[in-house]
């Protein structure tokens, strides 16, 4: 499924670039955020666009060739965001986004179980090379670790229950794929209205297998460093554990938030889009 970009309007109003500017985007995904930041910062502006997948590198070196005079596609985590910016000359930037989450395409296509509508491995790490994959995760933590990843990062009311029944399965037949996760969340969760049951334990594994709030927490002061005098950084989160985070992090930085409220997506667009329902932008000037 073809990723659409949520906020875009919104996202190139915040940063307001310029010509000539340069720009981080430190999550790429199928381009759409960098494509509409180019033809505002023109022939001599920049954008450094990183991501941890390198199929999304891949496919926009693929896709877009004849724009590589203006983007520096890099595989990358930000959490790394300084030595990354440093080591391709992007030493002072007049803008940063993030577009945090995972892309449309990369739930419906990548074949490594973010989703619960197909029957897949259940790996769910962005970067295939290396870390727990959200398998290992299930059939090896503690019952005490699961319900933390349950309770933190799904908000899961039924933590507890899930944990426990995903020990007692374990011990008989280990987790392979997404079918063996959603039969066990359904097992104790009935669906009640259009949520899946298994969303919010999906989304726990999602943080905890890709280190997500780590990731974010680690990058947003360097990404504050990077910005040059009142440049701009702008991110866009979809669940409130990494909104509280930019939020807190917004206050205690000595910037000037332009967002006092976050932008949120118009019916018009969650129509189009519900991608966008949950989406929160905010942005600071430093
Ligand atoms: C919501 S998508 C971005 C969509 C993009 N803005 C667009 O308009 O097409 C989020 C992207 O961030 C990437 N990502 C997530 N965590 C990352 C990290 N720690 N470092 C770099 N990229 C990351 C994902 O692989 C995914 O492609």
């Amino acid at each position: 499924m073809e990723h659409i970009s949520v906020l875009r309007e919104e996202v190139l109003h915040g940063l307001d670039p310029h010509a000539g500017d340069r720009i981080i985007d430190c999550t790429l995904g199928d381009g759409g955020h960098t494509s509409a930041l180019l033809p505002r910062v023109g022939a001599v502006g920049r954008v450094l666009a990183i991501d941890l997948d390198k199929q999304n590198i891949d496919l926009f070196k693929k896709r877009y060739p004849e724009t590589l005079s203006q983007v520096t596609p890099v595989q990358g985590n930000f959490s790394r965001l300084r030595d990354i910016a440093l080591a391709h000359g992007f030493n002072s930037v007049q803008g940063i986004l993030f577009d945090l989450g995972w892309s449309s395409r990369q739930f419906s296509e990548s074949g490594r179980g973010f989703s619960f509508m197909a029957d897949e491995p259940l790996d769910m790490r962005l970067d295939a090379r290396q870390g727990e994959t959200a398998a290992d995760v299930l059939n090896n933590r503690s019952c005490e670790d699961l319900e933390r990843i349950f309770r933190e990062y799904g908000e899961e009311p039924r933590w507890r229950e899930v944990a426990h029944a995903v020990k007692t399965r374990r011990n008989r037949h280990p987790f392979k794929t997404t079918g063996d996760l959603v039969e066990v969340v359904e097992g104790i969760i009935k669906r009640w209205g259009t949520l899946h049951p298994a969303t919010r334990v999906f989304q726990a594994l999602r943080i905890e297998v890709n280190h997500e709030l780590e990731n974010l927490q680690n990058a947003l002061p360097q990404a504050l460093e990077l910005l040059a005098p009142c440049g701009r950084l702008a991110v866009i989160s979809f669940h409130s554990l990494e909104d509280r985070l930019v939020k807190r992090f917004y206050k205690q930085c000595n910037g000037n938030i332009i967002t006092k409220k976050p932008i949120m997506a118009s019916r018009a667009e969650v129509l189009k889009n519900r991608r966008a329902r949950s989406a929160k932008l905010r942005v600071i000037q430093k």
